[in-house]
This record gives structure tokens, C-alpha cells and sequence, in this order.
């Protein structure tokens, strides 16, 4: 089922183009990767156009307005629409980005070039299986960990300590960082990579949890952090603006200080 061979371009690989809306006076082209597990064909680019005039000016817009008007078929992931649930990353235009948060309208060239996340098997057109993603993050154990009896009800925190949390917790996982990063891209299936790391730093950081001591020495490995050689993919590639690069920096210090 998985396929890696992703194609950049158009071009290079056909597909289908569907007619223009009857009776749209305005129309933008989308050029989306097609690929299908039940059949024996090669991934292609299928070209449609969107109706501007009918359809919300998001890439997601774009993306339903096809699946409800032309093509049912279409496959990808979305929930919210607003951003928070990280279902709706892919490559547009050549970034990884979330479709929900970008205007098809503010694309260079007209043209909106769609393909599923870079680097990763594909289950259906756009549908990444992230299922090693997943496993990684949840190998760092995204939860807190105590081992003092408490007889209170909530463990309680600093207004200054929950503000050093600012910048990790919002992490949506989405995966744009991830696989926009050249280690991730060679080693996924033993470096981490920074999404996961800057989950593991968002617990490292929280006063609250006790296993500061085990979370390092998870990490203290050749592959599953120091693949990381600061190309700051990753932080570019963010569509929440933040800043795994730093966090994977903090990572790396804390374990030297601990020797020192
Ligand atoms: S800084 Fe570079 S190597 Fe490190 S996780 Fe980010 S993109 Fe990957
Ligand atoms: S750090 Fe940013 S790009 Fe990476 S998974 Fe979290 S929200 Fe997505
Ligand atoms: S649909 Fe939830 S982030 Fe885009």
C-alpha cells in the first residue's frame, strides 16, 4: 500500500484534466495529487477548477467545493476548519501548510499545486499514514508523571512556571514540521523528529512532572534526538509559528548540563 515515489510536477506525471463549471465567470486551477491504492496505476496530478464566486477562499474551500461538485473521490483529511486540529497538513505550492489557514488567493501564479505531506507513505491522494509519527509521539510519554502522593485534587502551578509552557503547548500536530525536515526524510524510523521533540521539551519544561531524570535519557541517543543538525526546516515550516528548532536546542543543553 505505501508508495514513496511523490510526484513534484504535474508534467512529469498526467492525470486527468476535468472540465471548467458551467456558467463560472471566474475560476482558479487546482492541481492535485492522485493516488489509489486499489488500482495498478502510477501516482498522477489531476487539474481541476474551482468556481471562486461558489466556494470559501481557503485551499480546504477548494478542496470540498471539488469533492461536493466534481469529483467525490477526492481523498483527504479535515475536521475543524479553523486551524486547531492539525487533520488538513499538506504541501501546497510547494510548503507544508495547513489547507484550512491558507487563502487559495494570496498563492503566486494562480495556479494551487497540492500534494499529500512529503516523505511519507500515502493512503489515498492526500491522506499521509502517519502512523510512525503517532508511535513516536506517544514513545515520549506526552502525559505527566509523578511520583509524590498528592492529597490535593489538581497539581497545582506557578503562573510564571505555566508561562515557560508558551510555544509548546500549542502544538497541534500537524506533522509540516517533520516531514519538512531533510533528517526526518532519512531517518524516521529512528530519529524523533521535531514534532515529537518538541513535545518531549513541552514535558521536560512543566514544573509539575517528576520524570525529568528518565525523559532525558530517553533522549539521550545518536538518532532519536542528535539526528538533528539545526537545518531549521522545521521552524520555517510551522503553520502555528512555533519554534521546534529552539526546543530541540534546550533539549540538547539540558543534557549537557546534567553532565556537568
Ligand atoms: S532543526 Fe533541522 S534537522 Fe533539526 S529538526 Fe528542525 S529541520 Fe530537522
Ligand atoms: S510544531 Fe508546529 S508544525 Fe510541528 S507538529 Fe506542532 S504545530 Fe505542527
Ligand atoms: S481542518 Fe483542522 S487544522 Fe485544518
Amino acid at each position: 500500500m505505501a508508495n514513496f515515489a511523490l510526484p513534484r510536477n504535474s508534467k512529469a506525471t498526467g492525470g486527468k484534466t476535468w472540465p471548467k463549471p458551467e456558467g463560472a465567470t471566474e475560476t482558479r486551477e487546482f492541481r492535485v495529487y492522485r493516488w489509489n491504492p486499489d488500482d495498478d496505476k502510477n501516482p498522477s496530478i489531476d487539474t481541476y477548477y474551482v468556481d471562486v464566486n461558489e466556494c470559501g477562499p481557503r485551499v480546504l474551500d477548494g478542496l470540498i467545493w471539488i469533492k461536493d461538485h466534481i469529483d467525490p473521490t477526492l481523498t483527504f483529511r479535515r475536521s475543524c476548519r479553523e486551524g486547531v486540529c492539525g487533520s488538513c497538513a499538506m504541501n501546497i505550492d510547494g510548503q507544508n501548510t495547513l489547507a484550512c489557514t491558507t487563502s487559495m488567493h494570496d498563492l503566486a501564479g494562480g495556479v494551487v499545486k497540492i500534494n499529500p505531506l512529503p516523505h511519507q507513505p500515502v493512503v489515498k491522494d492526500l491522506v499521509p499514514d502517519l502512523t510512525n509519527f503517532y508511535a513516536q509521539y506517544a514513545s515520549i510519554e506526552p502525559w505527566l508523571k509523578t511520583t509524590t502522593p498528592t492529597p490535593q485534587k489538581e497539581w497545582l502551578q506557578s503562573h510564571e512556571d505555566r508561562e515557560k509552557l508558551d510555544g509548546l503547548y500549542e502544538c497541534i500536530l500537524c506533522a509540516c514540521c517533520s516531514t519538512a525536515c531533510p533528517s526526518y526524510w532519512w531517518n524516521s524510523d529512528r530519529f524523533l523528529g521535531p514534532a515529537a521533540l518538541l513535545q518531549a521539551a513541552r514535558w521536560v519544561t512543566d514544573s509539575r512532572d517528576e520524570a525529568t531524570g528518565e525523559r532525558l535519557d530517553y533522549l539521550e541517543d545518536p538518532f532519536r534526538l542528535y539526528r538533528c543538525h539545526t537545518i531549521l526546516n522545521c521552524t520555517k515550516a510551522c503553520p502555528k509559528k512555533l519554534n521546534p528548532a529552539e526546543a530541540i536546542a534546550m533539549l540538547k543543553r539540558k543534557l549537557v548540563e546534567r553532565q556537568v
